[in-house]
C-alpha cells in the first residue's frame, strides 16, 4: 500500500535519502528505527509532500504521490502529525481538532458527529473539549494532535516521534491510541528514537542509518537480531548531534 522505491532528496540539493525503500503492507503499523539524524524524519516529510525527492517514486494506493502538494497528499487520505507539537495553545481542544477538517468541505453536522465518534477513541477531546489546548500535557497534546489528524478519516496516519518527551504513563496511552487507530483500519507509518516502543507496537521495522535501509523484517525478528545496537552505532553518521 505505501511503496518507497530508490528514493533519493534532501535538503537544499543535498541528498540525505539514498535509494531509500520501503514496504507497508495496508493496515499494519512500520516503524523506522534509528539514530539521530539518520534521515526518519526526512523519510516522513518526503511522504506527506513537504519535501519533494530528487529521485524515486512514492506510491500510496497505487497513487503516485511525487510532484503532489502536502494539500493534495492529505485529501488522499496521507495525513502526518509533525515531530514537534503543532497546536493552537490559546485555542480550545475542539477547535484545534476541528482544524483538521478544514479541507474535508463536510457539514457541521457531519463534523460534528466524526467529533463524537474520535470521542471514543482519544477521550480526552470529549472531556476537555472547551479547556485551552495550552494547558494540557505533553501526552494530552498529543491525542489532540491525533484527533485533528483523523478528523480527515485518514487511510495513512504517519507519526513522527509520538513519544518524545513523554512519560511512561503518556507513553501508554499513546500505545493504546496508536492501536486503536490501527484497528479503526488506519495504516500507520511511524518514527521513533524509542526503539523499545516502537518495536513493542510494530508490526514491521525498518531500521535506517546514513539515510539508507539497514534491516527490515517483523518486530520480532529485529528485536531478536544480534547485532542491532552495533547497526544502529556501527553505521551511525558522523552528524548525528546535530539538534532538531
Ligand atoms: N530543514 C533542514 N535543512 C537542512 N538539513 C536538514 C533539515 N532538516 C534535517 N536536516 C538534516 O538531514 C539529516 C537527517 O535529518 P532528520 O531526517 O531530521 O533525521 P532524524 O529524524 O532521523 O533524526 C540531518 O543531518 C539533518 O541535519
Ligand atoms: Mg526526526
Amino acid at each position: 500500500m505505501i511503496t518507497l522505491a530508490g528514493v533519493c532528496g534532501g535538503y537544499g540539493g543535498l541528498d540525505i535519502l539514498s535509494a531509500f525503500e520501503l514496504n507497508v503492507e495496508p493496515g499494519t503499523i512500520n516503524c523506522i528505527i534509528g539514530p539521530n539524524g539518520a534521515g526518519k524524519s526526512t523519510v516522513l516529510k518526503t511522504v506527506s509532500g513537504i519535501l519533494r525527492p530528487r529521485l524515486g517514486s512514492i506510491v500510496v494506493n497505487g497513487l503516485d504521490l511525487v510532484g503532489k502538494s502536502p494539500a493534495e497528499i492529505v485529501k488522499f487520505g496521507v495525513v502526518q502529525v509533525p515531530q514537534r507539537h503543532g497546536l493552537f495553545a490559546g485555542l480550545t481542544v475542539r477547535q484545534n481538532v476541528m482544524m483538521g477538517a478544514y479541507v474535508a468541505r463536510a457539514s457541521k453536522k457531519r463534523l460534528d458527529a466524526r467529533y463524537d465518534e474520535l470521542a471514543g477513541m482519544f477521550p480526552i477531546i470529549g472531556k476537555r473539549a472547551s479547556h485551552r489546548a495550552g494547558g494540557l500535557s505533553g501526552g494530552q497534546r498529543r491525542m489532540v494532535e491525533f484527533a485533528r489528524a483523523m478528523m480527515l478519516e485518514p487511510q495513512v496516519v504517519l507519526l513522527d516521534e509520538p513519544t518524545l518527551g513523554l512519560d511512561p504513563l503518556s507513553r501508554g496511552v499513546i500505545y493504546e491510541s496508536t492501536r486503536a487507530m490501527n484497528e479503526a483500519g488506519v495504516t500507520v507509518l511511524m518514527v521513533e528514537q524509542n526503539v523499545r516502543f516502537g518495536l513493542s507496537l510494530a508490526d514491521t521495522v525498518t531500521v535506517m542509518s546514513a539515510g539508507r535501509v539497514v534491516l527490515t523484517g517483523t518486530a520480532s525478528e529485529i528485536e531478536r537480531h544480534p547485532d542491532l545496537m552495533g547497526l544502529f552505532f556501527g553505521l551511525a553518521p558522523e552528524t548525528d548531534q546535530v539538534a532538531e
